[in-house]
């Protein structure tokens, strides 16, 4: 290599060493601008720091063309190590051009840019500055060695930061494709999964099915339990009340004084006599303190019901004076007690679908909250209201009310709640849901207050059960 170098330095023995500077840029570019792919090597042979050659690639995004013109621009200003590499001149361009790869045309510039013609006494002395240039260029042919060194060193380095960062690359590309399997693998056991869910579903709506018809049956066995002959029943004058779809009267049934519902006309249809006939069923089955004992209903005509007969309703005592808070509490309890035992009746739960104030029956006693309360027309609300346009009292009905699909044992906690706030206010409830709403703040006592409040959540999952009330009752201060 060495040899080489010497021999090429050699070549351009006779070349001009004048200095040149960048008033000469143009005619070195004319002159160097075929081999702008070279720049590169150029630069190299020229001298320029690595730094300078990098800083310049970078700057000009790799066009060839713009690199060369500013590796020239640097040279000419001598923006390198001129003092130990040489001045810029012809004779270093040569070499630069030869090592760029064009031996032709280095051997053109050299011709076109000969050393000026020597005097006559300096001719002898040709061969000592022969010698001295051979020795230079020996000493920047080392000096470019070194340089090409650590240019090559240079360049594996970035290799190898290339190679590492492909690696690293290809690893996490590898890793998301193991982890899209993983989650492929994850996404079909959870549509099997689904798939079984749904089957188990079926299942158990078949099986909910056949339990319902069974049911069914099971009522229609026990019919003869509760249906009584209409002469059985004796009516008396002494009228209780009258709803929307029914007159209550006192009548004498064995004996006893009881309660005697007569349907009105307009709600009998076969559709309806046959849900009274379950409803009945059901209701025959009912046992508790705080419901209004169930006796017996004919089925001719019109139906009539007979419960057990209590002495006054919520509403006509409301409407009378106001309720102590102990009175309030006890009444309160005894109606969470009756709707909790409906709403956890098997193998279906009763849901009420008209709790009011109406619907609260009450006989004095001697406890301390002077009242015993019961619930009553637990199972004659849903035949009342097969009828579209009936839904309940509308002063108590919860949002869901009108979407009988929606229908849930929430939907009584909703109209208990309002209960408890026409009971706490002593003042008929408003009639819409936001006006409720509003009419809830006013009540002082702050418990009852709270869980009025959690009660009329238009959302039924948001409010507390039956059980969850009666807890709350029983921690409740007066
Ligand atoms: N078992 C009973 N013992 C004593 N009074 C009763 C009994 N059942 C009903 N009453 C009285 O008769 C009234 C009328 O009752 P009914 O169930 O016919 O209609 P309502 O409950 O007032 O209204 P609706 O049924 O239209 O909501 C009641 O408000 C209550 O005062
Ligand atoms: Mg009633």
């Amino acid at each position: 290599m060495s040899a080489y170098r010497h021999q090429q330095a050699q070549a351009f023995i006779n070349v001009s060493e004048e200095e040149l500077n960048i008033k000469d840029f143009h005619p070195v570019y004319d002159c160097v601008k075929p081999l702008s792919a070279h720049w590169r090597g150029i630069a190299i042979s020229l001298r320029l720091e690595i730094d300078t050659i990098n800083s310049i690639e970078a700057s000009s995004h790799g066009n060839a063309i713009s690199c060369l013109q500013k590796v020239l621009e640097h040279w000419l200003k001598k923006d390198y190590a001129y003092r130990t590499n040489g001045i810029p001149c012809w004779r270093m361009l040569c070499v630069a051009v030869k090592e760029g790869g064009d031996p032709a045309l280095a051997d053109e510039i050299a011709r076109e840019h000969p050393l000026p013609a020597m005097p006559l006494e300096r001719t002898t002395s040709l061969k000592g500055d022969t010698r001295d240039i051979r020795n230079l260029l020996q000493e920047k042919e080392q000096q470019n060695m070194t340089l090409i060194q650590e240019l090559k060193a240079e360049k594996e380095k970035r290799q190898k930061a290339e190679r590492q960062s492909h690696e690293a690359e290809h690893m996490c590309k590898q890793q998301q494709i193991e982890k899209e399997q993983e989650m492929q693998e994850h996404r079909l056991q959870l549509e099997m999964m689904n798939k079984m869910l749904q089957e188990k579903n079926k299942e158990l709506q078949e099986k909910d099915r056949k339990l319902q018809e069974k049911d069914r049956e099971l009522c229609q066995t026990q019919e003869a339990d509760w249906v009584i002959n209409k002469d059985e029943v004796t009516l008396t004058k002494e009228e209780l009340g009258r709803g929307s779809y029914t007159v209550t009267t006192v009548g004498i049934f064995r004996g006893l004084r009881v309660a005697v519902k007569s349907l009105h006309a307009i709600v009998i249809s076969d559709y309806n006599l046959h849900l009274f006939s379950q409803e009945m069923s059901i209701a025959s089955r009912v046992h508790h303190p705080n419901l209004v004992q169930f006796i017996s209903a004919t089925k001719v005509g019109n139906p009539l019901i007979l419960t057990e007969l209590m002495s006054t309703s919520l509403n006509r005592e409301l409407r009378r004076n106001r309720l102590t808070n102990q009175q309030i509490l006890s009444i309160a309890q005894d109606v969470a007690l009756g709707l909790n035992y409906l709403h956890l009746f098997k193998p279906h739960p009763i849901i009420h679908r008209d709790v009011s104030s109406h619907n609260v029956l009450l006989k004095p006693c001697t406890g301390p909250g002077g009242y015993e309360a019961k619930v009553t027309d637990y199972g004659t609300a849903k035949v009342v209201q097969a009828d579209e346009f009936m839904q309940g009292n509308i002063a108590y009905a919860a949002p869901e009310a009108p979407i009988p699909d929606r229908h849930s044992p929430a939907m009584d906690v909703y109209s208990y709640s309002v209960l408890l706030m026409e009971m706490i206010l002593c003042s008929r409830p408003e009639m819409t849901i936001a006006e409720r709403e509003v009419q809830s703040g006013s009540v002082s006592w702050s418990d009852m207050k709270s869980l009025i409040q959690r009660g009329l959540n238009a959302n039924p999952r948001a409010r507390p059960t039956m059980a969850q009330v009666i807890e709350a009752l029983k921690r409740m201060k007066i």
